[in-house]
């Protein structure tokens, strides 16, 4: 396949393509640029296999088939889905597809999200997420095998397909743990490789959309903002914080919330900027709410939640953190000047 053939796979499979495609040609050495081309061609005549046996309803065009029949052959295979109805939505990371339901789920629809391959993943800034993870197997087991261990530490090639394998198990063992809680988030089904199937939220015409897109009448507001902070308290009582929490990892549909999103998950125990991570989840999910007229403030409770679960406020002095119309912040980040 030849660079303009793969910048063209790479568009269709993000039609709001973004800046990632153009830097694309001066990321790709010539020798990863044939490997790919190897690896793209054996993609194809899988697809071509794969398509005897597994047919789907949605038009994809001709690369995102090929990717999408490979990503979902076993899911299917394990009558997880019987049909591909439509794409969802292209996210950053990954783009989640509607599917009618296998005979395995007690579902009529399915979601399933599907996490490009990792050379056009937009990487966010994994690493100040990662510290203090165990690295995850496919399986979602803790990855032990010294050289694999290695290889992620290495960034090889191998593993940072381990890292990204990584990445996904995160997202589907959170679910998994929360959903068993009872924290609102879709019901776990199945993790292949690249694919995360879950509970769809949503009907047959459109999918529930995000709470940043919606306007709530004040009593839903307040009701939905105290439902945001019991899973938020749920979730730390359960070590976990989202990570990237706001009203775009929220979704809305018959007056309830789910909380989607999870590769990032953070440990507060284990992760030394923890409490600024949860602190941005927390202002952020206000600013949403206090527009919408509920009165709160996120600073405060941000610091209830975490002293009330036994953690320690810890003032990290990274900018990323720090928010400059807070005197406090303003004379941390001087000092450090
Ligand atoms: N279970 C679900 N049911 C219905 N829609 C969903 C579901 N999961 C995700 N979506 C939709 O797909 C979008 C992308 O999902 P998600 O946020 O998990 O992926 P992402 O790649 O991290 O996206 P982004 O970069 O936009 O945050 C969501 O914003 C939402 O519109
Ligand atoms: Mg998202």
């Amino acid at each position: 396949m030849s660079k303009n053939k793969l910048l063209e796979f790479y568009e269709e499979l993000d039609e709001s393509s973004n800046d990632e495609t153009e830097s694309l040609p001066k990321r790709l050495s010539q020798k990863r640029e044939s490997k790919k081309q190897v690896a793209d061609a054996r993609l194809f005549v899988r697809a071509q296999e794969i398509s005897r046996e597994f047919k789907f309803t949605y038009k994809a065009a001709r690369f995102e088939e090929a990717w999408l029949l490979d990503s979902l052959v076993e899911i299917a295979q394990h009558q997880w889905i019987s049909d591909v109805l439509r794409k969802v939505k292209g996210g950053k990371e990954a783009s989640v597809y509607l599917c009618k339901s296998g005979t395995a789920v007690d579902a009529s629809l399915v979601a399933v999200k599907v996490y490009r391959p990792r050379s056009l993943r937009n990487l966010k800034n994994d690493q100040q997420y990662r510290v203090g993870r165990v690295d995850l197997d496919a399986d979602g087991n803790a990855l032990v095998k010294s050289g694999d261990v290695h290889a992620i530490q290495k960034r090889t090639n191998y593993g940072e397909g381990l890292r990204h394998q990584s990445w996904i198990a995160y997202e589907f063992r959170t679910l998994e743990t929360l959903y068993d809680v009872g924290v609102d988030v879709p019901k776990p089904y199945a993790m292949e490789k690249n694919s995360i199937l879950m509970g769809y939220v949503g009907d047959l015409e459109s999918a529930a959309p995000a709470l940043v897109s919606i306007s709530l009448n004040p009593d839903e507001a307040q009701r939905l903002y105290e439902r945001v902070v019991y899973n938020i308290d749920l979730m730390l009582k359960h070590n976990c914080i989202h990570g990237d929490l706001s009203a775009y990892n929220i979704l809305y549909w018959n007056g309830d919330i789910t909380l989607i999103d999870f590769p990032q998950v953070v440990l507060p125990e284990s992760n030394p900027s923890s409490w600024n991570i949860f602190l941005r989840d927390v202002t952020r999910t206000c600013q949403y709410f206090s527009v919408q007229g509920v009165n709160c403030d996120g600073r405060k409770l941000a610091a209830d939640l975490w002293t009330s679960h036994g953690h320690k406020i810890v003032k990290e002095l990274d900018p990323k953190y720090l928010d400059a119309e807070l005197p406090e912040d303003r004379q941390v980040w001087e000092k450090q000047k």
